[in-house]
């Protein structure tokens, strides 16, 4: 039954982590996932979260009960105004189903198989960017779709290929399903500006195709959670149907709680219901209902005024140190005349730095110097820290210059 099975390829982000873990040399660097580490390379369970949790556990009532199919409404609606805004028309107009995920992975994936029965053309592709998040492509194969790319990344200037995107986008048939990152683009830490993103709107809008929008690291991008969201939002005003993946894994640390919702918004709110059903059927069927206790955690964070005011000031320390990093590698390959231009270690946002480096750069930075980084020369700049940025930059110097 089984013996035709080929194994499936590994990961290329998980399987660091594996590599990482295994070796045991004390100068190892681990920049691969995408996870905060504090200057002492450590995990951070956020203040907030761990008030959150205090909090929790004092309840009387609390209990391990299963949560309604939709999730939690504390998290979705809490969830719904982080996204769209306080202010938002397409709230007011009840316009938006939100519905709990496993995180946006499973946000994703709910959009996907949701998409696979009910998109605008049966034949529609899905569009990502060139390069992605590494499972985006394999995400939506899963659910039986056709994956096309779009072009982003200009690999040699590292900087957006504004006019290959938007040709590409153009160029596609009509009513495709374009898969879009909010903000701090994974993995090159490269975002349209705000006219930029006016521009793919009116292109998306000429072509009716719908958008999809990872949102994995809002407040990583400018540190300000509403101006992360600016292209999401701009889009809703724009009168677009749209999806959005929302994950609370980075912006609140809850990584391995799976944490995260899918927000569908519709042109009438008279559509809710049958898409809020069928939303919900989608979840019965492939999870039942998602995880509590995430959600719980950032539900209350959410719906408490001080306490949400105390996450926005744990995300600042998030970004900022994020920015120290950058800022210090830079200046190290720069003080080391190491040879290209590092400026764009410091113009990209997010999580993440594209450093340019070739997959043999990085095979030799993981091999000789025990710095892991993902294939495609993308670094976690969370792992560097003031211990290892120094070593950091002369690996990448000798590498370089090999
Ligand atoms: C990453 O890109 O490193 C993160 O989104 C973690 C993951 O699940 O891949």
């Amino acid at each position: 039954f089984f013996a035709a099975i080929p194994p499936a390829p590994a990961d290329g982000i998980l399987k660091l982590s594996v590599l990482s873990k295994a070796d045991a040399n004390p100068s190892k660097v681990d920049l691969g996932v995408g996870a905060y580490r504090t200057d002492d390379g450590q995990p951070w369970v956020l203040p907030v979260v761990q008030e959150a949790e205090r909090r929790l556990a004092s309840e009387p009532s609390a209990n391990h009960e299963y949560l309604a199919v939709g999730g939690l409404p504390a998290l979705t609606s809490g969830a719904q105004k982080l996204i769209f805004g306080a202010d938002s028309p397409a709230l007011a107009e009840g316009r938006v189903y939100t519905i709990q995920t496993i995180s946006g992975t499973g946000a994703n994936m709910v959009g996907a198989v949701f998409l696979k029965q009910f998109k605008p053309q049966r034949d529609a592709a899905i569009y990502i960017s060139r390069p992605t998040w590494g499972n985006h492509r394999s995400l939506f194969q899963t659910a039986g779709h056709e994956v096309r790319e779009y072009r982003y990344c200009n690999y040699e200037s590292l900087d957006l290929d504004i006019d290959g995107m938007l040709a590409d986008l153009r160029a596609a048939p009509p009513s495709q399903v374009v898969v879009l990152h909010a903000c701090a683009h994974n993995p090159t830490g490269i975002d349209p500006t705000e006219a930029q993103w006016e521009a793919i709107a009116d292109v998306m809008a000429e072509r009716g195709h719908l958008p999809f929008f990872d949102c994995a690291y809002q407040g990583f991008a400018t540190g300000d959670v509403d101006r992360d969201a600016f292209a999401i939002r701009l889009f809703a005003a724009r009168g677009f149907e749209l999806l959005v993946a929302e994950s609370f894994a980075k912006n609140m640390g809850l990584y391995g709680e799976r944490t995260g919702c899918l927000h569908v918004v519709v042109a009438n709110a008279e559509q809710l219901p049958a898409v809020s059903s069928q939303l919900n059927r989608v979840s019965r069927a492939t999870i039942s209902t998602a995880s509590a206790y995430g959600a719980k955690i950032a539900g209350t964070v959410l719906q408490d005024p001080a306490l949400y005011r105390e996450w926005l000031d744990n995300m600042q320390t998030m970004s900022a140190r994020i920015k120290a990093m950058r800022a210090a590698l830079r200046s190290r390959l720069e003080a080391l005349h190491t040879p290209g231009d590092w400026s764009h270690v410091t113009s990209q946002i997010g999580m993440f730095s594209f450093t340019g480096l070739s997959t043999t750069q990085v095979a030799a930075l993981r091999d000789q110097y025990h710095l892991y980084m993902t294939d495609d020369g993308r670094i976690s700049v969370a792992g560097l820290n003031s211990h290892n940025v120094d070593y950091v930059a002369r690996a990448i110097d000798a590498v370089v210059r090999a």
